[in-house]
């Protein structure tokens, strides 16, 4: 950079430029206009790298101060949307400092002394991606305490199991629920796990190799809260690998994949459950639309958008992993194409994530305290349904078997049962006791019990199972688990 033009970039860069750039060049090149977002993460960097380099007597206190105050001005015009961020001036980092320089002078441009802007955006996108790992953890326990808000009004409600989409077994609309609890829940535990190998400090990498200078680099870490859960700082080990590793964000959107994956899973279901033909839930007009052409409709928008969004969260992480595919070290400007990707992966998740809290759960009315809107369920429309697909047989073969009668002979006996009943379109358990003692002369009065759907979901009480003192136990762990 010229002596004291950091922001009249618009020449060349520094003597050794015999040309400037040209205007489709420098938009080609800058990255402000989307890293700006990285400006708190930036400033952040920016003071504990100045507090340690003031602390190891590379410059002055007065300098610090003075880096301080700067700091100070420029937080105050970008929050008041003062700041004039340039193009010419490539990205956040050369616009901060250059109107770092232009408010304090020289103590400005003593900042960069033993830093880079490889090890600095490296810190300033695993500082941002931390803090907003911690937002979508929050999400994503709220979404969680929805879902089992909604489970536990909804225990004793049965619809129908499906494999292959069939009908299979009856289950209780709560232990359905759960197991999305169960898939945010994982999708929380990979968040933490991503968040301590994010949490780690690239800066004292300087460009690529560490630098000539007497950093602190323990101190900037623990400075940034870059700690592990000893308090022990989290400092990159190998200044190549620290300037270039982009493991945490790959890793950070192949964990939003799997959890808008989840979503798209729960929006599928949501789509089909709402549809007239199994009209076993409503959620709110505000998360549907209607038709131009047809009046009668209220398209479920909400999940298909949902689902749809997968598909682009699912393309980021495609994006980012080839990116480096083919980088040799250390720094290289294709990681600039890192951000966008990152930045669309954790807003699309949060706002999903927000979304489907609210439209499971509700919305809390403050004057009642109570949560308002949320899905509404079609018990009787369930328990219709799952009248439908003889879901009770395999209760009827275990009875067998506890009757004597091996499980495959016994699995044989109610096909052929089942044969019967739809031929004469009823369900297992209107056929009368004797046609039934035509398939095995040991089936007792007793057998209605076990062919009913309360019968059958009571009945698989294994841990894990969907009997609903088994599903009560497991709602009673997820609170203890949530804490509330
Ligand atoms: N805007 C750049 C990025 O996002 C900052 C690092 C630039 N480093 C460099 N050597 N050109 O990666």
């Amino acid at each position: 950079m010229s002596k004291n033009q950091l922001d009249q970039k618009s020449q060349a860069w520094s003597a050794l430029f015999s040309e400037p750039m040209s205007d489709l060049v420098k938009r080609y090149t800058s990255s402000v206009f989307f890293d700006k977002r990285l400006w708190q993460s930036d400033i952040q960097g920016s003071l504990a790298h100045a507090e340690m380099l003031s602390a190891q007597k590379i410059i002055s206190t007065q300098d610090l101060a003075d880096i301080q105050r700067g700091m100070a001005q420029i937080t105050d015009e970008i929050t008041k949307g003062q700041f004039d961020w340039k193009l010419d001036l490539e990205d956040v980092h050369l616009n901060i400092e250059a109107r770092l320089t232009q408010i304090v002078g020289d103590a400005g441009k003593r900042l960069h002394t033993g830093r880079s802007r490889n090890d600095q955006v490296a810190t300033d996108v695993r500082l941002w991606l931390v803090s907003e790992i911690d937002l979508i953890s929050g999400l994503l326990t709220d979404l969680q305490k929805s879902l089992i808000e909604v489970a536990e009004r909804n225990v004793e409600v049965i619809l129908p199991g499906f494999t292959h989409l069939q009908v299979a077994q009856p289950v209780s609309f709560a232990h359905h629920l759960l197991a999305y609890v169960e898939m945010f829940a994982r999708d929380a535990e990979r968040m933490a796990d991503v968040r301590r190998r994010t949490n780690r400090l690239p800066l004292g990498s300087a460009a690529l190799a560490g630098t000539t200078y007497p950093l602190d680099r323990e101190r900037v870490a623990r400075n940034l809260g870059m700690v592990d859960e000893q308090g022990q700082a989290c400092v990159c080990q190998n200044s190549l690998d620290g300037v270039s590793d982009r493991d945490f964000a790959i890793e950070f959107t192949a964990a939003a994949s799997l959890c808008m994956v989840h979503i798209s899973r729960l929006s599928e279901e949501l789509i089909l459950w709402m549809s007239q033909n199994f009209g076993f839930v409503k959620i709110a007009d505000r998360f549907t639309t209607g038709s131009s052409i047809m009046p009668q409709k209220k398209n479920p928008d909400v999940p298909e958008l949902a689902r749809g969004k997968t598909g682009r969260v699912v393309g980021h992480l495609m994006g980012l992993i080839t990116l480096m595919k083919g980088q040799p070290l250390a720094y290289n400007k294709d990681n600039q194409e890192d951000k966008e990707p990152l930045f669309d992966t954790v807003d699309t998740l949060k706002d999903t994530l927000r979304i489907f809290s609210e439209m499971i759960g509700g919305q809390l009315n403050s004057e009642t305290g109570q949560k308002e809107g949320g899905i509404s369920v079609n018990a009787s429309a369930m328990e219709a349904a799952t009248k439908k697909g003889y879901a009770t047989a395999t209760d009827l073969a275990d009875y067998l078997v506890k009757k004597g009668l091996p499980f495959r002979d016994a699995h044989e006996v109610v096909a052929h049962a089942v044969k019967t009943a739809q031929t004469q379109n009823l369900d297992l358990s209107e056929l009368p006791l004797t046609t039934l003692q035509q398939f095995n002369a040991g089936i007792q009065a007793d057998v209605f019990e076990c062919l009913s759907l309360v019968g059958s979901l009571n009945a698989r009480k294994t841990l894990g199972g969907t009997a609903p003192d088994q599903v009560r136990q497991q709602i009673a762990r997820h609170h203890a688990r949530l804490g509330f």
